[in-house]
């Protein structure tokens, strides 16, 4: 039987995800989104490319229509509001958790043993509003950063040594946002530590460009923040997944006692496959490496905190 990905949220982000899904034939696609013909639109729109492109999925567009989610394998939250220039991530914490914990809730309803993929900001806690309202285990909601943050390094890294993207791995770990954990150590081109091919201020200045990367991209689009890597990188986790692929992929996980965090949401590499994260994967840091994802886990707490203050 064929598998099927739901994805709320059909703005520039869950479109991408949807579009790039069906032309990886990994599954047959649901879009739901609030708003009136925009995601039967872009479904149908994305139906007549299906010739062109050479697949046999299928994708409809439905709004505010949970019903069709029902028994979905995989549900992929993008609902919510981007970040605009001078918005901080935390800026959107009010508005997207209202958006993510009543949508979760819906979708456990309608789809009791999905894994959930969270992308809406700010990110670890909205993790943690979907990991309340819907109920599901932990290993069932997963949220997407690290991979994209790790390939805005792997792009840097290229472009600066002017090597393919092929031969490059990067691990960013922690909190999506300024706190990220970039490591060089284990940032590496051909096996060979970033650390020993580039001098430390250079180094230091692509971790820097990690960073602020979300923010490089909104202040060059001005309305609205990145989808396209973002969306490689959610379909990345989903075909992993899907395909129960035992990836080893940073990923936003809860937590409890791994890396001596407790009941938290953080970017760690984590093994995903069919059951969703098969296994939080713990990797010797350093003490300046610990205490920079310690440094993470409490600016990630403060908006968690903030978010049960606003309830
Ligand atoms: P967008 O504005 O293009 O799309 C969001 C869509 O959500 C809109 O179509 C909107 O109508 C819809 N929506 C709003 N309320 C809804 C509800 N209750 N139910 C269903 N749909 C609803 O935004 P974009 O660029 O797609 O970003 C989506 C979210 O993902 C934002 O919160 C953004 O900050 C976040 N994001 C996170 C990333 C990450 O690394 N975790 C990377 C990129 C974006
Ligand atoms: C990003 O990093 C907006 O969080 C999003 O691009």
């Amino acid at each position: 039987m064929r598998k099927k990905v739901t994805v709320v949220g059909a703005g520039n982000v869950g479109a991408t995800t949807a579009m790039r899904i069906i032309e990886k034939e990994l599954a047959d696609v649901i879009m739901i989104d609030v708003l009136e013909g925009v995601p039967a639109g872009k479904a149908l729109d994305l139906c007549e490319a299906a010739p062109v492109e050479g697949h046999d999925c299928k994708i409809t567009g439905h709004t505010a229509t949970y019903g069709e989610a029902k028994d979905s394998d995989i549900v992929i939250m993008t609902a919510g509001i981007p970040r605009k220039p001078g918005m901080s991530r935390d800026d959107l914490l009010s508005i997207n958790m209202g958006i993510v914990s009543s949508s979760s809730k819906k979708i456990a309803s309608v789809a009791p043993n999905a894994i959930l993929i969270i992308v809406s900001n700010p990110l670890d806690a909205m993790c943690h509003a979907a990991f309340d309202a819907s109920g599901f285990p932990k290993n069932r909601v997963i949220g997407m950063a690290g991979i994209l943050d790790s390939a805005r390094l792997r792009a840097f890294i290229a472009m600066e040594l002017n090597v393919s993207v092929e031969n490059i791995h990067a691990l960013v770990l922690g909190g999506h946002g300024d706190t990220m954990v970039p490591l060089p150590r284990y940032s590496t081109v051909s096996g060979i530590p970033i650390t020993e091919l580039m001098p430390p201020d250079r180094v230091e200045s692509l971790i820097e460009r990690t960073r602020t990367g979300g923010a490089e991209i909104v202040g060059l689009l001005k309305t609205g923040s990145a989808y396209y890597a973002p969306a490689s990188a959610v379909v990345e986790m989903a075909e992993a997944i899907l395909k129960d692929k035992k990836k080893i992929l940073p990923c936003s996980a809860y937590l409890e006692g791994e890396y001596g965090i407790n009941h938290l949401f953080m970017g760690v590499p984590v093994k995903l496959g069919a059951n969703g994260i098969e296994e939080i994967v713990r990797i010797r840091l350093t003490d300046e490496e610990m205490k920079a994802l310690h440094h993470s886990a409490a600016a990630v707490r403060s908006v968690v905190d903030d978010m049960k203050r606003v309830v």
